[in-house]
Order: structure tokens, then sequence, then C-alpha cells
């Protein structure tokens, strides 16, 4: 999984950009809004964390280094960052005093090297990032040759965030924060989303000279805009039109609300792509699940982790998939899947579980309330009633009877079943594992295996059935049971 993660930052298309670029993702603040253990940019939006959206995005720029600024619990948060991105760098601010403050640790903990080319400034909890708006934005600061860019938002309501301030000639003139902000001011729309790029050397300049001044007394980063001014230097702004990119969650409302226009957007993107969504109010997709054109997904469906759909599949309604393949043309219905394989035509469900190990081969069934694990079921072979399939191997064109435990617990230890080719069991037999079913072999109903049978033989092991007579008139009698017996003999 993680090497997937890997490999996929990497793989975007050459960068444009000749420049070489520094990314530095600030992510140090508390999120107490969240009332978590769990650190703000660790909280999961479809299937990945908030910060592991914007590395992703940030990858995008193929950038020469990665600083990632962490405090509060970055006990947490700096492993995480270092298994998505291992390259990247870790710095640390012990307290926060404000985004200019952050930077300035983040510089000090790059090398020289690293300090050159075009810096790009970003938080870590925008899971709606997209890596083209961000090339799109370095392109435009690159081309223009500025000290700095802001990556500006129009918005209806702009309170909370800083506003960009322009001058009579539409030129920017610096970021003022809401609450340094005049009412004239605090009127404009125009917004600074967060994200800033700068041109190394001006940042290597205008670092020291922030101070924290200001109404909430921290070093802002966004003071940087008019000092470039002052030093007579390029600044502009480029305007975002999808400011949802931008958006941060601060709280859990929030993240839901992001959440869903996640999903929004994937699902958006798969039905482009040739899938048929029945719902999409009540579909939920993870960034990584990779789907094929034709694929049908019924309402209720969630597609977790890297799971994968082959095309003509159908799956649905009301099931969950984790990390599970389904094979072209197979048909999943009302299923709970992780860790599994359903082959290509296959037929799963309804009310089928299946848990990590479960293999199914081609055309082959796992039917109603079965559960499975660590269960290879070969090609056509067919579990179609009321089991419980643990620690089995089961050969193509198999036919296992309803109502069968594989008892593949002794108590101390896990065994393992396997039940050959073209075998056909029974009903409610029990496999006492370890056993072995040979090919072609069978069954009597209710039989407990707990020897192995030869290739062809059937095995009954159930005795002879006893009838005792009269029995409920004698044991119980006066009851419901034995005046029914009686009534029947008696007619
Ligand atoms: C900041 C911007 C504001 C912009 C808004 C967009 C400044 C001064 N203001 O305001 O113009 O409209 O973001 O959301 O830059 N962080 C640290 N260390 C710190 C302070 C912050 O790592 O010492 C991180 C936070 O974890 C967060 C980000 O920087 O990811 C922004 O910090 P926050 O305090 O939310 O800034 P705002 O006041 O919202
Ligand atoms: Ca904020």
């Amino acid at each position: 999984m993680n090497q997937d993660k890997r490999r996929r930052f990497d793989s975007y298309p050459g960068s444009v950009s000749t420049t070489s670029i520094t990314v530095i993702v600030l992510a140090a603040g508390g999120g107490t809004r969240m009332k978590s253990k769990t650190m703000k940019v660790l909280h999961p939006i479809a299937g990945r964390s908030m910060i592991g959206h914007v590395l992703d995005a940030v990858s995008a720029l193929q950038p020469h280094r990665v600083v990632a600024v962490v405090g509060h619990q970055r006990e947490q948060v700096g492993p995480h960052i270092q298994e998505l991105l291992p390259d990247a760098v870790l710095a640390v601010q012990e307290t926060q005093d404000g985004t200019g403050h952050a930077v300035r640790i983040a510089w000090e903990a790059l090398d020289a090297g690293d300090r050159a080319g075009t810096v790009l400034v970003a938080y870590g909890d925008t899971p709606l990032l997209e890596g083209e708006s961000l090339r799109a934005f370095t392109e435009d600061h690159e081309a223009a040759g500025r000290a700095v860019s802001i990556l500006s938002g129009i918005v209806a309501d702009p309170s909370g965030y800083g506003r960009v301030l322009r001058d009579q000639a539409g030129e920017v003139t610096g970021i003022v924060e809401q609450k340094d902000a005049s009412p004239e001011e605090a009127a404009v729309n125009e917004i600074n989303s967060g994200i800033l790029a700068f041109d190394a050397e001006f940042l290597d300049s205008a670092l020291p000279r922030l101070t924290n001044d200001n109404a909430k007394g921290e070093y802002y980063l966004t003071d940087t805009v008019g000092l470039a001014r002052e030093d007579g230097l390029g600044v502009g702004a480029f305007a975002i039109e999808d400011v949802l990119q931008t958006e941060g969650a601060n709280d859990r409302a929030q993240l839901a609300a992001l959440a869903k226009e996640k999903n929004r957007r994937i699902l958006t993107r798969w039905m482009r792509d040739g899938v048929t969504i029945i719902d999409p109010e009540t579909t939920w997709i993870d960034v990584d699940v990779k789907l094929e054109p034709d694929v049908t997904i019924l309402p209720g469906v969630q597609l977790l982790g890297a799971t994968v759909v082959a095309e003509d599949a159908v799956v649905g309604p009301d099931s969950t998939l984790k990390d599970v393949e389904v094979g072209a043309g197979a048909r999943v219905v009302r299923t709970h899947g992780e860790l599994a394989v359903i082959g290509a035509g296959a037929n799963v469900g309804p009310f089928s579980y299946l848990r990590p190990g479960t293999e199914l081969g081609k055309e082959g069934k796992i039917g109603g309330f079965v559960e499975t694990k660590n269960a290879k079921i070969g090609d056509r072979a067919k579990v179609p009633h009321l089991s419980y399939v643990g620690d089995a191997e089961i050969g193509e064109g198999a036919n296992v009877g309803a109502g069968t435990i594989f008892a593949n617990y002794d108590g101390q230890q896990k065994h393992r079943t396997v039940i050959g080719r073209h075998a056909r069991t029974a009903s409610n037999n029990t496999f006492v594992a370890p056993v072995h079913i040979g090919d072609g072999a069978g069954t009597g109903a209710g039989a407990v295996i707990r020897e192995d049978v030869p290739p062809g033989a059937l095995a009954v092991s159930a005795g002879p059935q006893r009838t005792i007579e009269g029995w409920a008139a004698r044991k119980r009698p006066g009851t419901a049971q034995a005046e029914a017996a009686e009534e029947a003999s008696g007619s």
C-alpha cells in the first residue's frame, strides 16, 4: 500500500517548470476545534489523510524538497509524513507564533541548496487541493518573475480570511488579516487562500524582517507581500476559480462537508470515465479505487482503499468493499468484503462476509450468509448457503452443501481443510481441520469429517437413525408437543 502511494506520488507527467521548487507545508497548528485525540491533518477523507492529499497535490510540482512544519502531536504527524514521503524534511515549531514564524523554522531546517528557485507554501489541511492548480499557479508566478504571488480567491463571505489589498491601478499592495482590517478593507472579497509562492532569494531576505506587531501578536507570513512592494519587487495574485480546493477543515462539520464534496468530485470523474453510478448520494469511493468502464454501482455502496473493479461488474446495493479486487462481469450483492479477490463472472451475496485472504475463482459463488476467511475457492466452485469457510482450499467445480462449518480452530491452533476438484459435500457438514477431501469425493448429510476422504469415496458419519416411538407422550405429557403427536396418531 505504501509503495503504491509512493509510486503514485511520483507518477505525474514531467512538470513544465525548469526552476527548482521547494515546498513548505504548514501543519503545526493544534486543530483544537476538531476536539480529537487525532491530529487535525491526520483525519481521513476519501481514504487518505488530509495532509496525504496535500502531499499528493504538491508532488505534481516534482519538488526538489518538501519540508513539513510540525508542532502539536508531532509524534503522530511526523512518522505519517515520512511514511508517505520518505525524503521530506521535518521542521519542529515548538510554539505556534504565526505562519511567518513557521516558515522561518522551515527555512532554517533546509540545506542551502534547497533555499533556491521557487518556494511554495501550503497548509496541511486542504484535502481538495489539486496538483494541476498548483502547477498553474507556480507557472504564472515564475512567468511573471514575481517576488511573491498569492493564490487568491473571490468569495461571497470573506470572513476569517486575510484580504488581498490592491491600489487604484489594481496592483496588489499587501494582505491584511481580518483582525487588523479597517471596515473598508474587511469589505474586500478577494481573500488569501494561504498558498503563497516566493522567489527564494526574496523570502530569505524577508523572513528576518517580519515582526509580530499586530492584533494577534504573531509573525504573519502575509506581511512579506508589503515588504516586497517596499523593496520595489513584483507581487501579484492569481485567483483560483475553484476556491474549495484551498478550503481547510477546522472542525468535524467542515470535515464532513469537504469529504462529501471530495466524494462528489471522485464520483463525477468515474461517471465521466464510463462508470454507471445509480445513486451518487449514497455511493462513497476512496481516491485510490480503480474502476473500469461499464462497471455499475448500485445504491448504498462504499468502495474503499485500493479496491479495483473490472468492466461489466455490478456492485451493490448496500455493499462495502475495502481492498477488494472484483473481476469482470462479477456480481456482488449486499456484501462486506476486505482484502479479498472475486473472480470474473463470480457471484457473491446477498449477505456475504468476505474476510482477508478470500479468493473466489472465475464463475464461483459465495452465497447468502456465508463467511469466508483465508479461503481459496476455485473456478466454478460454490459455497451457496449459510456456511463458515476458514483456512480452506476448495478445488474447481466443487460444491459445498448448505450449512457447512470449516472447523479450523482446535482451541489452540488453526488448521487447513482441502476439498478436491468437483467434490460434492452434503448439507450440515463439519470439516474438522486438518482434513482433506479428495477429488470427486462426497459426504453424507450431517457428516462430521475428521479423517481424510480419498478421491471418489463417499464419507458418512452420522449413525443410522434410531426412532423411539411414543417419546413425546411419555417424556412431555400435557404439552402442546404431546397433544400434536396424539392428534396425529389418532387420525
Ligand atoms: C492564514 C493567513 C490568512 C489566510 C488564511 C487562509 C496568515 C497570517 N494568515 O490565516 O491570510 O486567509 O490563513 O486559511 O498567514 N500554522 C503553523 N504554525 C503557526 C501558525 C499556523 O504551522 O505558528 C499553520 C496552521 O497549522 C495552519 C496554517 O498554518 O495549517 C494557517 O494557520 P492559521 O492560524 O489557521 O491561519 P489563519 O489565521 O487562518
Ligand atoms: Ca485557518
